[in-house]
Parts: structure tokens; C-alpha cells; sequence
């Protein structure tokens, strides 16, 4: 964790799950932590138990998901005078259930915050990254990344888009001393599933949030392009590669329908 020592590193979602625990496993190392979610009171909390670890912590409540969310963000960061070395893009959701199910405002907010505002986060921190030629950047994305999933669709497109985006600005960021990675986990145990309208979990055992941010903190300090943070999730991805889509919509589809707590069709 060497790499994350009084550096001032921006975390979105820190609220709960896999972005606290990225926090909670920050904090001794002494960086200055600045702390992303919508919810004030614990984010307060989290900036508390920070400080006792040794960190400097600041909250920024903010919603990520409205249009213009993250030049927004950005301005409040600059005016408080923070030049952010490393940002986490961890904020994010997904609704499990038929398409349809959903209003296009759920998708709206969905694609704005797991896409739009990520792209835009990285835009703008990423510049002065590359002038002072070091820093790092680290996405979130997930297993959903590695194929279609039907009754979880806009999710998995979203995470595919966070995929791709984040291995292809490695590769061109390469020789620019800025570390980018892409985090894949699958299942991991944290309020996700709630949010997304899921009686459990798909695809196996659920890891930790701690396991599943030490991964993704540890890969982009030695500036891996992308992390799987389990066997599991390394053999299932490899297992989309070789067997043939049509099959494989179709098992996805139905392990995904399951764990569904809406009518779907
Ligand atoms: N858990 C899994 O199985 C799993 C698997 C693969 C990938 N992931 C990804 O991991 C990331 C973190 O999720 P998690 O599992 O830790 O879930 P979580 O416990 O539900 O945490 C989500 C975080 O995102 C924040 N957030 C949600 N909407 C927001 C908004 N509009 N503006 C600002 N912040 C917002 C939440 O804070 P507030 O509600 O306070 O705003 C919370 O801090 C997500 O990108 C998710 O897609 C999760």
C-alpha cells in the first residue's frame, strides 16, 4: 500500500460496501482522503473512524447520477484547493429484473452514474495526472463485464463499457507514469443486491468487500490493467471465452431471472 501513502486519493461510494472498505483499508497508510456518496451522516462517520487511523478525510455529499454530476464534483474538489493523485470510481448500481420492469429514468440515472460520470470523472482528474506524470485511477467494473446477461441487461452493458474503456486508457496511458485498472469481482457482500432488487446474489459464494478492494487497491499499485479478485470469478470469465453464446445467454438468463424479486416475464 506504499503507493497510497499521503497521497490524496477520491473515493466514490464510499459510503458502504466495497468503497468504505477500500477507505477503512486506506487509512492507516495516511493518505488525505476524500470521501464520495449522498449519504452525509455516514460518510461523517467513516471521516471520523479515518481520522482515528491516521488519515486526513473530508466528505463531499453529492449525486452522481444527475446530469453534469461530475464537472460538478470536480469544481467543489479544485475550489477546496485538493489535487487528487489517485480517484476510485466505485459509485454504482444495477436493477435485476425483465427490461421493461424499470422506468428509462432508472436506466437514465444508471447509465449516468455507472458511465457517464465515470468517463467524465476520469476526463478531468486524469489531466493533471498525466501533466505531473504520476497518479492512478481505478474503475470499478465487475464479472457482468464479461458477457450479455439478459434480466440484468443495462447493468451488464454498463460494466462492458467500464471494462473496455479502462484496459484501452491503460494501454495508452502506458509510458504517461499514471496507473490505470479495471476491478472485476463477482459477488461480493455488500448492500448491492438490495439496491438492485435481488434475493441474492448470482453466481456463486460472495467474497468480502474487504477482499474485493484489497484486490483492486493492491493491482493498481503495481498498475495492472485488470484485476479478478477471485478463482471463481477468474474461471467463469475464462468459461464465457470459450463456450458459445447462445448457450450461455441462455443459462445466464435463467440463474439471473431467479434471483429476481419482480414479475418478469
Ligand atoms: N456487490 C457486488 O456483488 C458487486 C459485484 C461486481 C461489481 N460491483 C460494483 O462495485 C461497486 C460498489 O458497489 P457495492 O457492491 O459496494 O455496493 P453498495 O454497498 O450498494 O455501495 C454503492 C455505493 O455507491 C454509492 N452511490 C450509489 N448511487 C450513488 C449516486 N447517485 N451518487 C453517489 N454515490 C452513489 C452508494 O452511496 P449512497 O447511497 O450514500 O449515495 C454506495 O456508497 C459498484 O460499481 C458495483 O456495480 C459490485
Amino acid at each position: 500500500m506504499h503507493f497510497y501513502r499521503a497521497r490524496t486519493v477520491l473515493i466514490t461510494g464510499a459510503s458502504s460496501g466495497i468503497g468504505e472498505a477500500m477507505a477503512r483499508l486506506l487509512a492507516p497508510h495516511r493518505p488525505h482522503l476524500l470521501l464520495v456518496a449522498r449519504s452525509e451522516e455516514i460518510l461523517e462517520a467513516l471521516a471520523a473512524d479515518c481520522r482515528a487511523e491516521g488519515a486526513r478525510a473530508d466528505v463531499f455529499v453529492h449525486d452522481l447520477a444527475e446530469p453534469g454530476a461530475a464537472q460538478a464534483l470536480f469544481d467543489r474538489v479544485t475550489a477546496a484547493g485538493h489535487h487528487v493523485d489517485v480517484l476510485i470510481n466505485n459509485a454504482g448500481f444495477g436493477k435485476l429484473g425483465a427490461f421493461v420492469d424499470y422506468p428509462a429514468a432508472t436506466y437514465e440515472q444508471m447509465v449516468t452514474l455507472n458511465v457517464t460520470t465515470l468517463t467524465a470523472l476520469t476526463r478531468l482528474f486524469l489531466e493533471p495526472m498525466v501533466k505531473r506524470q504520476s497518479g492512478g485511477i481505478l474503475n470499478v467494473a465487475s464479472l457482468a463485464a464479461y458477457l450479455p446477461a439478459p434480466y440484468f441487461t443495462v447493468y451488464a452493458a454498463t460494466k462492458a463499457y467500464v471494462f473496455s474503456f479502462t484496459e484501452a486508457l491503460h494501454a495508452e496511458l502506458k509510458r504517461s507514469g499514471v496507473h490505470l485498472t479495471a476491478l472485476a469481482p463477482g459477488p461480493v457482500a455488500t448492500n448491492f443486491a438490495g439496491a438492485a432488487d435481488m434475493k441474492y446474489l448470482v453466481g456463486g459464494p460472495a467474497i468480502s468487500a474487504e477482499r474485493a478492494a484489497r484486490a483492486g487497491l493492491e493491482a493498481l499499485a503495481r498498475n495492472q490493467r485488470a484485476v479478478l479478485p477471485s478463482l471463481l470469478t477468474k474461471v467463469t470469465a475464462w468459461a464465457t471465452r470459450l463456450v458459445p453464446k447462445t448457450p450461455t445467454l441462455a443459462i445466464t438468463g435463467r440463474l439471473i431471472r431467479r434471483a429476481s424479486t419482480q414479475p418478469t416475464f
